[in-house]
């Protein structure tokens, strides 16, 4: 990976996080409402009901609480104000785009966090954290980014703690129309780039754990059907893959291997 094309994909992320506006207030139920709304009911978005799994599954490993948490790559940092209100005894908070960072810190010392929560422009192929730093670190949609990075894997292990967690939320590619759906794309300016199980568990060897759950196979398709009109038949295809998928892992779990929104579970 060439610096040139990381510093374009850099500024891909600047303007896109480029504001005129102050960022409004972060508060716990406003983030929780918007975990809280599967799309197949015909609210929030289609990537938070998956966000709302992800939290639970965290919470069933022990949750943030009393914890020291890293926020890879926080955007605006949304998620790592959450986490310090509601019981993280630390967050940092870290992201290449030093526009979302710059706007991100604003918002932490206005809502009087900025003795809990520390957010700070870093590239994740060099973290600035000592070794052995973080209880708990978790990622949104943000490996399909910096996979291609070295030393990604090995950063994360190095700053957490013997046997701390790193949870992560994305979208995999070995689901079979994602994978032909990236065939299609192809290289895209924000230099995304399509990720699988098997390249994780090989990239993430070093952790004593690697372990990664599919959580949609034919509701998969919701990044798609997400896009039509709002209304009854969108609501009720949306019920309809949701269910099947429920009912076809319950009868059989492997079917998992192949979902797209998936939970990685990396254990140091
Ligand atoms: C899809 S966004 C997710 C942001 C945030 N986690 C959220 O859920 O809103 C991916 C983020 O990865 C960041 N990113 C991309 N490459 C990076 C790198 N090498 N180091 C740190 N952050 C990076 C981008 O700036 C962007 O904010």
């Amino acid at each position: 990976m060439s610096e040139g094309k990381k510093q374009s994909e850099k500024d891909y992320h600047e303007s896109f996080y480029q504001r005129d506006e102050p960022l409004p207030e972060i508060t716990v139920e406003g983030v929780e409402r918007n975990l809280l709304r599967p799309c197949y009911e015909g609210n929030g978005d289609h990537y938070s009901e998956n966000r709302g799994a992800f939290h639970q599954l965290i919470r069933r490993y022990g949750g943030w609480e009393g914890k020291r948490v890293l926020d890879y790559a926080c955007g605006f940092g949304d998620f790592a104000v959450y986490y310090g209100l509601t019981g993280a005894a630390r967050v940092d908070g870290f992201d290449i785009a030093e526009t979302a960072i710059e706007l991100a810190r604003e918002r932490v010392e206005r809502q009087g966090l900025a003795d809990r929560v520390h957010l700070e422009p870093m590239d994740a192929s060099a973290l600035r954290y000592e070794d052995d730093s973080f209880d708990l670190l978790i990622g949104h949609g943000v490996i399909h980014h910096v996979i291609k990075y070295p030393h990604i894997f090995e950063e994360m292990h190095r700053v957490l703690r013997p046997g701390a967690r790193a949870f992560f939320v994305e979208g995999l590619a070995d689901f079979p129309l994602w994978k032909l759906h990236w065939k299609i794309k192809g290289e895209v300016p924000e230099g995304d780039v399509p990720i699988f199980a098997s390249e994780i568990r090989e990239k993430a060897a070093h952790f004593s754990d690697v372990h990664v759950e599919g959580d949609t196979f034919f509701h998969s398709a919701k990044r798609w059907i997400w896009r039509a009109k709002p209304g009854p038949l969108r609501r009720g295809i949306l019920r309809t893959t949701h269910g099947i998928d429920r009912a076809l892992f319950r009868v059989f779990p492997p079917l998992r291997r192949w979902g797209s929104f998936s939970y990685l579970v990396l254990t140091k």
